[in-house]
């Protein structure tokens, strides 16, 4: 029986590999066989292949490690992030500009059968209400006029992270056409609270009481390892037919509220 699973004889990067979501990933994939490459600012705890350090809001930084990690790309793991603690335009140049400039960059090295899978987030809901917008910063060619147009529109980008996480949703779902003819897969996730060294910077910017009273159908955070589980799955071959879906890995919240379950009304982020 063939291991749809697996990650055997593949070349996979992991960006945010240092913490988290994305240590998590790294290690789970490194356990299923892939060659793991990890791309953060801050050196890896766990072993993999190569770390190379490079901060995603410099393009320079990027094309340098990528260029290190050379060819054939079979996996990318879209991890890294900043919270919302950060300046807004920091948080759109590595949440989302820097991470679209990567995807562009790594995507040509990959083989048919190989996927993207990008961490967004439940602070993204809202994507549809935004849909001009993102549109509008989507369509501008590179990071510098991403930058550009985030620095001439703050009404839009706000506080950076959930319009960040909204841009990751409509970019994994605008580029799965074109990809799919080159035989790669894109998709992201949405987790909602998630116990990681962000956490914290969640509780400062909406408030403690917001985050405890964040309402967990399940009835808990999610760890790390069960985002993992779900990227893994979506970057391997068992996930071949799912391309251009944002998946909701939030215990039950967007399924909840979308059906009426949920008076998200009553709760108000501290700012
Ligand atoms: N924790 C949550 O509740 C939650 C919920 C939804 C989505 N997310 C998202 O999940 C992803 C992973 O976050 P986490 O919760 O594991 O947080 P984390 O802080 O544990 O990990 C984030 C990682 O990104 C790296 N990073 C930050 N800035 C970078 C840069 N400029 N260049 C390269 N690497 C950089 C950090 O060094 C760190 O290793 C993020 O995109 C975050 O926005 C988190």
């Amino acid at each position: 029986m063939s291991d749809v699973w697996g990650y055997p004889g593949r070349r996979v990067i992991v960006t945010g590999a240092a913490s988290g979501m994305g240590e998590a990933t790294a290690r789970l994939v490194g356990e299923r066989g892939g060659e793991v490459h990890a791309i953060d600012v801050v050196p890896t705890r766990i072993p993999v292949t190569g770390y190379l350090q490079a901060d995603l809001s410099d393009p320079a930084a990027i094309d340098a490690a990528v260029a290190a990690i050379g060819q054939p790309v079979h996996a990318l793991f879209n991890c890294a992030g900043l919270p919302p603690t950060a300046p807004p335009l920091q948080v759109m140049l590595v949440n989302f500009l820097g991470l679209r400039h990567l995807t562009e960059t790594v995507a040509p090295l990959m083989p048919r059968g190989s996927a993207i899978s990008c961490i967004a987030s439940v602070a993204g809901m809202l994507w549809q209400q935004s849909l001009p917008a993102v549109t509008e910063l989507l369509d501008t060619a590179d990071m510098a006029r991403g930058h550009a147009w985030c620095a001439a529109h703050p009404e839009a980008v706000n506080e950076g992270y959930s319009f960040s996480k909204m841009c990751i949703i409509v970019y994994c779902m605008r580029r799965c056409q074109d990809l799919a003819r080159a035989g790669i897969r894109i998709n992201s996730i949405s987790p909602g609270p998630t116990d990681t060294a962000m956490m914290p910077h969640f509780e400062q910017v909406a408030g403690k009481q917001f985050m405890d009273d964040f309402p967990r159908p399940v009835g808990r955070n999610s760890t790390p390892e069960e985002q993992a589980e779900v990227l893994a799955f979506l970057n391997s071959d068992a996930a071949s037919y799912v391309t251009g879906t944002n998946l909701y890995t939030d215990g039950g919240f967007t399924g909840s509220l979308h059906t009426g379950q949920l008076d998200f009304s009553a709760l108000t982020p501290a700012r």
